[in-house]
């Protein structure tokens, strides 16, 4: 018995990246998967692989800034696969930047997708929930969310999906509906914002890895294993939290402490 047998997850952004770990992840947990990402080809990728590795898989196309996209998503996944027990919040963009070049259609842009995004699936699939008597939510936040490490935009809507995941585990908790938040610190992938900084620097996970005290930067995998506890019934107590999988980079300042409080 595996812990998602007979379970539905929807993964929001799975064509790539940390979403493509987290639903090849769910699948060998033996979950249904139902790969939702606006890039066809990508979801459709991810889609085979999963199938080839003998595991039951859809795709379904949508932007998660359009409600009536979503809507639609999830009513197909609920059709083919059956009612949706885990949505997992992964998809997400953003530019690197700061704010005093940041221009005006950007910031509209990354609220859009990293706020009302997230909150558009939340709301497709909350009804359903309540009717089955329950189910997991899982928001894809970031340690920009509880720290400024650049990208304002994106930092201030990953706050504030911290800030929905508390609404909805204080809301729908007693329809049996846990929400909880990861907060990954810096994972390699080829997301728009790190192939940004690889092109100025190919060594930059290399040199990034000094900052967290484990030694190294996340790998999707990471993050993938915190989504398959966290939307399990092994967490069944679980709700509301906001769970780093950052390597410890949350927990202090290992370089200024190497740097300036232990020398000499
Ligand atoms: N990579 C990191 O270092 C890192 C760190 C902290 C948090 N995160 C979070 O992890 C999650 C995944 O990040 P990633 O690095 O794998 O990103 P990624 O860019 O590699 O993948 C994002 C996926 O979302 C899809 N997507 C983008 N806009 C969409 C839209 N409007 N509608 C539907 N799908 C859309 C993309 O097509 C892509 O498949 C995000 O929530 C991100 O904020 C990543």
């Amino acid at each position: 018995m595996s812990r998602y047998d007979n379970k539905v997850a929807l993964i929001t952004g799975a064509g790539h990246g940390i979403g493509r770990s987290i639903a090849q992840k769910l699948a060998q947990d033996g979950a249904a998967v139902s790969v939702l990402d606006i890039d066809e080809e990508m979801g459709q990728q991810t889609v085979e692989m999963l199938q080839s590795d003998g595991h039951k898989a859809i795709f379904v196309r949508a932007d998660i800034t359009k409600y009536d996209e979503v809507e639609a998503a999830f009513a197909k996944t609920a059709e083919t696969l059956g009612t949706i027990d885990l949505l997992v919040n992964n998809a997400a963009f953003s530019m690197a930047g700061d704010l005093k070049n940041m221009p005006l259609d950007a910031w509209h842009h990354e609220i859009n997708v990293n706020l009302n995004g997230p909150y558009h699936c939340i709301r497709a699939v909350l009804s359903s929930m309540v009717e089955s008597g329950g189910g997991a939510i899982i928001n894809i936040a970031s340690v920009n969310g509880v720290r400024y490490f650049g990208s304002p935009a994106y930092s201030a809507a990953k706050a504030a999906i911290i800030s929905l995941t508390q609404c909805v585990a204080s809301e729908y908790g007693s329809k049996g509906i846990r929400c909880n938040a990861i907060l990954p610190g810096s994972v390699q992938t080829d997301a728009v914002a790190w192939q940004t900084r690889i092109d100025r620097d190919p060594n930059v996970f290399e040199k990034l890895a000094r900052w967290y005290p484990v030694g190294r930067v996340g790998q999707p995998d990471d993050v993938a294993k915190a989504v398959s506890f966290l939307g399990s019934d092994e967490a069944e107590y679980i709700s509301g939290v906001a769970l780093p999988v950052d390597g410890g980079l949350l927990a202090g300042m290992n370089v200024m402490i190497d740097e300036f409080v232990l020398e000499g």
